[in-house]
């Protein structure tokens, strides 16, 4: 599942993010990488043991926290402290897959990424290309944000980000490990609490709300690992 997120940060929490990434020291992005990604990875990356890349990651994981809608599509269980990177000069992705387990979460634990998360901090009109690139059954999907939105999309999925020839494309990316591994799981489950939110605002019966929320819980409760 494809989702587009809103407003994670405000206009003001980019500005101040993107006037302390100008002054950072950035470093080849294909160290994160193993030998298939180093292939076709071009870009720069805040390093892994930044100070900068932690403080901003916690404001980010802190945005998402409090966003209704990550949430209710998430179902986070562990995320993996948010990574920041730049594209310019013609600096791009090839297609890829991320890989399935990682380390380095909060707790030093390994994560298996179910879900990827890019959060775009450069304006669409900043830079030309650096569409983020997602295959799914149902064909290639190009996305470019706004700033302070964010997209989420199934860890599954090749992927790339095309070349970008003017501009630079900054951005912060992570992958969350949900509470429900299976992502056709986690669409019923959303679908299931946005039908619920949208009938207990139109004023429906209770008692039939109720007996959706107990489903929604029930599900959720077979399927969920903590
Ligand atoms: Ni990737």
């Amino acid at each position: 599942m494809l989702m587009h997120i809103p407003d994670v940060l405000s206009k003001a929490q980019v500005a101040g993010m993107r006037l302390a990434l100008d002054g950072a020291e950035w470093t080849d992005g294909r160290q994160t990488v193993g030998p298939q990604g180093a292939m076709v990875k071009r870009n720069l990356q805040l390093p892994e043991a930044s100070a900068l890349r932690r403080e901003l990651g916690d404001i980010v994981v802190a945005a998402l926290a409090r966003h209704p809608a990550y949430h209710a599509a998430v179902l986070p269980l562990r995320t993996l402290s948010p990574r920041f990177n730049r594209y310019e000069g013609g600096g791009e992705y090839g297609f890829h897959i991320d890989g399935a387990v990682m380390a380095g979460g909060e707790t030093d634990a390994y994560i298996r990424s179910d879900v990827s998360c890019t959060l775009f901090l450069s304006e669409p009109e900043e830079y030309d290309g650096g569409e983020l690139i997602v295959s799914d059954t149902y064909g290639e999907h190009e996305v470019k944000l706004p700033a302070g939105d964010a997209i989420i999309y199934p860890s599954s999925s090749l992927h790339r980000v095309t070349a970008v020839t003017r501009g630079a494309r900054i951005a912060s990316f992570f992958w969350v490990q949900s509470m429900v591994r299976d992502d056709g799981a986690r669409r019923l489950l959303l679908e299931m609490d946005t039908a619920i939110r949208n009938l207990s605002a139109s004023g429906a019966d209770q008692a039939s709300i109720l007996q959706l929320t107990g489903v929604y819980h029930n599900l959720l409760r077979r399927w969920a690992e903590t």
